[in-house]
Formats: C-alpha cells, sequence, structure tokens
C-alpha cells in the first residue's frame, strides 16, 4: 500500500482548536490526580454526566418531600419553609437543604462536564447533536433554581423576584410590567405563588424532556454514576446539610428594598452583573453566550471523514456493528437483497463519527482472507481494513531489529508518531477497537512481529466512549469477535495511555520488548523433520 498517510500517526485532534489542546491538558492533568487517588471507576470526571442525572434524582425527591410541608402564599410560603428549618430541621429541614446543595452540585457537574466535552472535541460532526440539545439545558436548570429561589419568599426572593421581574420587562412585551406586581403587598396575590410553584414544577420536568432527547444520539449509556461514588457524594451533601443547613433571610417586605443579601452563586450569578450594568447588558451576554455556545460545532477547524459504508454482498446481518455502534448509528433492517439472511446493516450517515468501532466488530473483517479480496460488510471508505493489512505488512517488512513490534494506537490517545523505531512500527486507528482482533491473530501467527501493543485513549476517556470497553471485552472473550486463544496472550500488552502518560508507555513498551526478548531466547527451536528412509 502506497504510504498515503492512512493509519500513520499523526491524525488526532486535527478539529480541536489551542484552546480546546489547552483546557484537555488541563483536564488529563487533573483526571490522572484524580486516578491516583480514587481509581479510575471512581473518578468524577469520568461520569460527570451520570453525576449531574444522580442529583437530579436527589433534588426531585429532596423537592417532593419538602412540598408535602410548603404553602403557598406570601405570608403561608414563609412561615411554611421556617417550620421546616426550625422545627422539623432533622428531617424536612435536612430535606431542604439537600434539595438546595444537590441543585448547587447539579449545576456543577453540567458546566464542568459542558467544558470537558468541549476540551475533549466532542462536538464536531454529527456530534453535533448532543451538544447543541445541551445549550437550552443550561437555560432549564438556571430556571428551575432562580422559581426555586422565589418560593421561600423571604428577601433573598424579594430580591430575585424584582431583578427579575425587571430584566424580563426590558423587552417590554407584557402589557403591564412584571414588576408591577411587587410594588405593593396588595399587589402581590396567592395564585402569583401558585403560578410560581407550577413553573418551578414544569421547567425541571421540561428539563428531563429535553436531557432525554439530548441522548439520544448516543448509545450504551452511562446514565448512573458508580455506585460508591454516588452514595460517597451524597454522604458529603448530607454532611453539609447538617452541618451548614440551608436557611432563610427575613422575611420578604416590599415596603423595603432588602440591602443585604447572601447569593447562591450557582444560579444567582446575574443579578449582581445586573446591578453593575443593566438588563439590556445581561440580556446581550446571555443571547451572546447562547448563539456561540450553539454555533460552536460547526466552527473551524472542522475535519470530516467519509462515513462507514455497507457491503450487502459480504454482510450475513449478524448484528455485531449495530450492537458495538457508540453513535445508533447503525440499524438492522428486512433483508432487501434476496440473500439468506433475516436483516442487514444500514448506516446513517448522518449519526457516523467515522471511528471504525463497526468495522472492528464485523466477524468478516479478517485479514486471513487471501483468495477473496478484503472487503468486510462494513467497513471505513477513507481508512478500509484492505489498506490497513497492507499498511502492516509494509511496515513489518522495514523492522530491522528485533523483538520486533506493532504498536496499534488510537489517535486520540497518547502521541504515537514519537515511538516508532528500528523495531517499533506504529499503527494510527480512529480508536483503538476499529482493530478486529483477527488483525492481532495475522501479525503474531504470520511472524509479522513477534510482539502486538495495544493503546488508546485514557481508561474511562475514551474519545468514542466504548472503543476501550469493547477491545478488552473481545481480548477477555467476553464479547464478539473474541480473540482466538491460540493466539499466545504473552505476545499482546495493552496500555491505555494519554498524552501525559507518553512516559509510561514507552516504559511499557520497553519493558514488553524485554520480555519478548527472554521469550525468544527461551524458545525451543522448531524440530528438525525425521527423514523417513523406507
Ligand atoms: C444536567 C445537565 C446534563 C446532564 C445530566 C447531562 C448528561 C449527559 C450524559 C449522561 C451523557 C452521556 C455520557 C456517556 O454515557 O458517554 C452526556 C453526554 C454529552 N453531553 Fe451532557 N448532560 C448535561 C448537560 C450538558 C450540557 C450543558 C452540554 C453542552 C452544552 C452537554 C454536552 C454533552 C456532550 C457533547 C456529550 C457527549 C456526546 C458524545 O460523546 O458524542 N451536556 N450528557
Ligand atoms: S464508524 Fe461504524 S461504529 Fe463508528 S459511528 Fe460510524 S457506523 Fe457507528
Ligand atoms: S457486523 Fe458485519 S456481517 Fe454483521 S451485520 Fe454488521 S456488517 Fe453485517
Amino acid at each position: 500500500m502506497p504510504d498515503s498517510g492512512i493509519f500513520s500517526p499523526p491524525r488526532g485532534q486535527a478539529d480541536t482548536n489551542l484552546l480546546q489542546r489547552g483546557l484537555r491538558r488541563g483536564f488529563l492533568y487533573l483526571e490522572a490526580g484524580l486516578d491516583k487517588c480514587f481509581g479510575a471507576a471512581w473518578n468524577p470526571l469520568y461520569q460527570l454526566g451520570a453525576l449531574g442525572f444522580f442529583y437530579y434524582w436527589v433534588v426531585a425527591v429532596s423537592g417532593i418531600y419538602i412540598y408535602i410541608f410548603f404553602d403557598t402564599g406570601t405570608a403561608a410560603a414563609y412561615e411554611s419553609v421556617e417550620y421546616m428549618t426550625e422545627e422539623q430541621w432533622y428531617l424536612a429541614g435536612v430535606m431542604r437543604s439537600l434539595h438546595r446543595y444537590a441543585s448547587d452540585a447539579m449545576v456543577l457537574m453540567m458546566l464542568v462536564h459542558a467544558l470537558r466535552e468541549y476540551a475533549l472535541g466532542h462536538l464536531k460532526g454529527p456530534r453535533w447533536f448532543t451538544w447543541v440539545t445541551g445549550v437550552p439545558v443550561l437555560w432549564l436548570v438556571v430556571i428551575a433554581g432562580i422559581s426555586g429561589y422565589w418560593l421561600v419568599w423571604d428577601q433573598l426572593a424579594q430580591y430575585v423576584a424584582i431583578a427579575t421581574a425587571e430584566w424580563l420587562d426590558w423587552w417590554a412585551i407584557f402589557g403591564d410590567p412584571i414588576a408591577r406586581n411587587f410594588i405593593s403587598p396588595a399587589a402581590l396575590d396567592d395564585r402569583f405563588f401558585t403560578l410560581l410553584l407550577f413553573v418551578h414544577i414544569m421547567v425541571p420536568l421540561l428539563l428531563l424532556l429535553v436531557l432525554w432527547i439530548h441522548l439520544q444520539r448516543i448509545s450504551h449509556l452511562q446514565i448512573n454514576p458508580n455506585r460508591g461514588l454516588a452514595a460517597g457524594t451524597f454522604v458529603m451533601l448530607l454532611v453539609l446539610s447538617l452541618m451548614v443547613p440551608a436557611v432563610s433571610h427575613g422575611p420578604a417586605d416590599l415596603a423595603r428594598v432588602p440591602v443585604a443579601v447572601n447569593l447562591d452563586w450557582f444560579y444567582l450569578w446575574a443579578y449582581p452583573l445586573m446591578d453593575l450594568t443593566s438588563e439590556g447588558a445581561v440580556w446581550s451576554l446571555a443571547g451572546v453566550l447562547t448563539i456561540m455556545l450553539a454555533v460552536l460545532p460547526w466552527l473551524p477547524p472542522r475535519v470530516r471523514r467519509q462515513p462507514a459504508e455497507v457491503s450487502l454482498s459480504n454482510c450475513n446481518g449478524c448484528g455485531r456493528c449495530a450492537a458495538d455502534c457508540p453513535y445508533s448509528a447503525i440499524l438492522m433492517r428486512p433483508r432487501s437483497d434476496g440473500l439468506p439472511f433475516d436483516t442487514e446493516a444500514v448506516v446513517t450517515p448522518a449519526l457516523c463519527v467515522s471511528c471504525g468501532i463497526c468495522a472492528g466488530a464485523c466477524p468478516t473483517s479478517t485479514p486471513f482472507r487471501r483468495k477473496s479480496d478484503l472487503i468486510p460488510g462494513i467497513d471505513l471508505i477513507d481508512a478500509p481494513l484492505r489498506d490497513l493489512r497492507a499498511r502492516i505488512e509494509l511496515l513489518s517488512g522495514e523492522l530491522s531489529e528485533g523483538p520486533r513490534v506493532l504498536l496499534f494506537g488510537c489517535e486520540h490517545g497518547a502521541a504515537l508518531e514519537t515511538f516508532s523505531g528500528k523495531g517499533v512500527a506504529v499503527v494510527a486507528l480512529p480508536c483503538i477497537a476499529a482493530l478486529p482482533p483477527s488483525f492481532i491473530d495475522y501479525v503474531l501467527s504470520r511472524g509479522l512481529a513477534e510482539g502486538v501493543l495495544l493503546t488508546g485513549c485514557r481508561k474511562g476517556d475514551c474519545y468514542n466512549r466504548h472503543g476501550i470497553d469493547w477491545t478488552e471485552a473481545r481480548l477477555a472473550g467476553t464479547r464478539d469477535p473474541y480473540l482466538r486463544t491460540r493466539v499466545p496472550r504473552e505476545c499482546i500488552e495493552v496500555l491505555w495511555a494519554a498524552d501525559s502518560d507518553r512516559a509510561d508507555l514507552l516504559e511499557s513498551l520497553e519493558a514488553f520488548r524485554r520480555r519478548l526478548s527472554v521469550r525468544e531466547k527461551t524458545k525451543e527451536p522448531p524440530r528438525p523433520k525425521v527423514e523417513s528412509h523406507v
């Protein structure tokens, strides 16, 4: 195969800008630190979305509980919240605090989650959908929180309510300015509280619907965080609720302007900004930020590879590609070509991120085929397996120093280009799970190298969400297609590593080559053939 650059590092991160790369670096260091403290399974940075969901449920359950005690009305609301906080501090009071702190935790998770997805470049190409549907989530979470602060009807609620009313009145689209409701206690009736309560319940329900849409284009979702992590952070929130219970300010008094209020900076940061600037300025800032966030997926640099393509005559309808695709880009449909199989794979190009995981899963992706062309049931147009086999053979022929190692890596993991040498050849893939296990068998059984080293992103950090899980399961024989048992496991090394783990990868590679060297020396020489003189 010509050295066209396909499968040669570097290919990754081409669609990210300088800011993203800087942020990514920061996240990688932070993740490495947390990995050391908690291990990958407990690392909160790998499950921010799932933790966001967990806090949503804590907010929902604690909210339902405190709703039982809550009374609507200008005087009744404040009194009922005070009753919970003071009289029933041990249960309703704790629930109120949990409701507040879990809401704050949700904002924190959401912001860090969005920042991390941006840093890792999970927003270009078909991934735009999940990103863009995350943008209204930001608004809905903040609206739900603000409407919650109104319900307490203390001085903070008064400050927030009047400032919000003035903010909305800036548009001058409401017949009577909303702020007029707060001129005197007489203008504010109990129905207004019923409306507020309705908003405070409906917005979180709408949020749930938008979150459901947010996750429509990804499969094998991690909706629930690690149980231990969830329990641990819940206990932290509980301890915080007991030690620093959420309390109200003094009751709202429309005859007086609140002078000093303690703000919840997770939700109410826009209000001081409004005081410092103007309602119009905060609208402009919010509008510009929202539009900027929403158009980010289409800003340069953009790299679009061609989607995967099905070769129907080579597809037996087994469905493995559809089961492994992390982006729900493959559907199994009734057979259309008359071949004796029930179904066939169909790729939806608009959903395909060209990760190649489907080609790695297809049972027809076997390099041992010689008589017919290597055309699997499904393949990447830009990086077909036929070229991968040719590249492996080419690189193997160039290796001049034993023990020879073929290093297969994901372009989003450690910078691979620096590992090539006389005894090591590097093959970069769009995802490590794009490598069918039969290729490892092929390399070792055909003597193309003495060892195979697999690397990808750091564990818990897979750019294509499930590449590492699927690869490990295929090697362990728990997910099709399995690596055949005849393949000597001591000739395979696996190390999941990010850019910042380059030293670990180098060390692992050298140790692996030393082991291979010993193995080569102690290997039994081939037995001489016994000649028959009969
Ligand atoms: C409370 C709010 C949010 C929750 C609970 C949430 C939840 C989730 C979950 C569970 C995932 C899937 C993780 C996985 O299994 O791989 C996810 C993915 C994602 N979310 Fe969110 N999310 C929230 C807000 C946001 C926001 C505000 C944005 C950005 C504006 C965003 C952008 C993304 C992106 C880009 C992905 C990854 C898509 C991919 O890998 O292709 N999310 N989110
Ligand atoms: S390359 Fe295959 S596995 Fe990856 S998104 Fe496209 S169809 Fe799904
Ligand atoms: S894995 Fe291959 S053979 Fe199986 S359905 Fe997908 S394309 Fe067809």
